[in-house]
């Protein structure tokens, strides 16, 4: 795959984000597609279109992948211009940019940009959201990923965004080792039960892109990524309450001999934050599923997989 791939690139892959959760994996699961440049915020700030515009005029890429973000999600709600600039305006530079070049740029995207009342199945139950649902964003973070999505589809350039959810790992400010952190300092953890979504391992993100492009990239027709672009959903599998993930996190911190604090089921309206958080925000992976045959592990399993690496 690798010979394949890099006698039809263009140029390197350029990694933008290499020290993001998602970016960090994604630079060595990347790696063995062909010749790769990643970048960290020092190297190119998305908040200064130059910057953007002379990094990948340096680089001349084969392929954009975008994992930087603003992502701290209540800060968001103070800090809307720089938020705007880099997830709202940057990815449609980016665009800019692949297009000219012509080749695909892959970003990332967020669940937050649902957040209205629930979509419902002809059952009457509640149901996952699917990529052709109406989006509410009810914060700032998620009107931002919103507009950049909207950016990138208005410039048009050969283009794969794939909407992802509750991203954890080892490594960044994430709910595990927030969650791991607490558990050594206190006696009792409060964690709210009324919001739902599926927590992903951020490696499970970087080795499906990776896949993806194994499969798509430098392969003409039907089946390039050319064709088959466009916005996707990739959550694991299942769905759970903060509070549920607080659980299976104490679960194996004390099947692993560790003492864990007391776990308090509490209400959203218990924990107020600066930013609203949608009550459920799972999506629905099954295009993921028949258009590229990649499904993500169940998240409860992601969780066990992620703790053993
Ligand atoms: N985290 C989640 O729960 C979640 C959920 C759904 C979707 N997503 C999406 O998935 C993608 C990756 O998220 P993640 O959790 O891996 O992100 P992350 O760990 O927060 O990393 C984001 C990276 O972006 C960089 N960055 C921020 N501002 C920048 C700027 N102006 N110029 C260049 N780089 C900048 C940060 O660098 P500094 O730290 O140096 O600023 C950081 O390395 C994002 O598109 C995010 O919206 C995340």
């Amino acid at each position: 795959m690798m010979a394949a791939n890099s006698k039809q690139l263009a140029g390197p892959i350029l990694l933008i984000g290499r020290l993001g959760q998602i970016g960090w994996e994604l630079e060595r699961t990347l790696a063995p597609l062909g010749p790769l440049v990643a970048l960290g915020h020092r190297e190119m700030d998305l908040a200064l279109a130059e910057s953007i515009r002379d990094c990948i005029r340096g680089v001349s890429p084969g392929l954009i992948v975008n994992a930087a973000a603003y992502t701290l999600v209540d800060n968001a709600e103070d800090e809307v211009s720089p938020a705007m600039a880099v997830n709202g305006s940057a990815p449609g530079i980016l665009a800019e940019e692949a297009k000219r070049l012509r080749v695909p740029l892959i970003h990332y995207s967020t669940d937050y940009v649902f957040g209205g009342p629930p979509q419902r199945g002809a059952d009457g139950n509640i149901r996952p959201y699917r990529e052709t649902d109406e989006v509410a964003p009810i914060n700032e973070y998620g009107r931002t990923k919103l507009a950049g999505e909207q950016a990138i589809q208005a410039v048009g350039p050969i283009h794969l965004i794939i909407r992802t959810s509750w991203i954890y790992g080892s490594r960044g400010r994430n709910f595990l080792r927030t969650i791991q952190r607490l558990a050594e300092e206190r006696e009792e953890l409060r964690v709210v039960v009324d919001q739902f979504g599926s927590p992903t391992w951020a490696r499970m993100v970087a080795e499906a892109t990776a896949q993806i492009l194994a499969r798509t990239w430098g392969v003409s027709g039907s089946g390039s990524v050319a064709e088959k672009g466009g916005l996707y959903h990739l959550s694991a599998a299942g769905c759970v309450s903060w509070h549920g993930f607080a659980e299976a996190i104490l679960d194996a911190a004390e099947s692993a001999g560790k003492r864990v604090p007391r776990l308090v089921p509490v209400p959203t309206s218990d924990y107020p934050s600066p930013a609203a958080r949608p009550v459920y925000s799972v999506l629905d992976n099954s295009a993921m599923r028949t258009t590229f045959g990649i499904s993500l592990p169940d998240w409860h399993h992601e969780l066990s997989l992620c703790l053993a690496s």
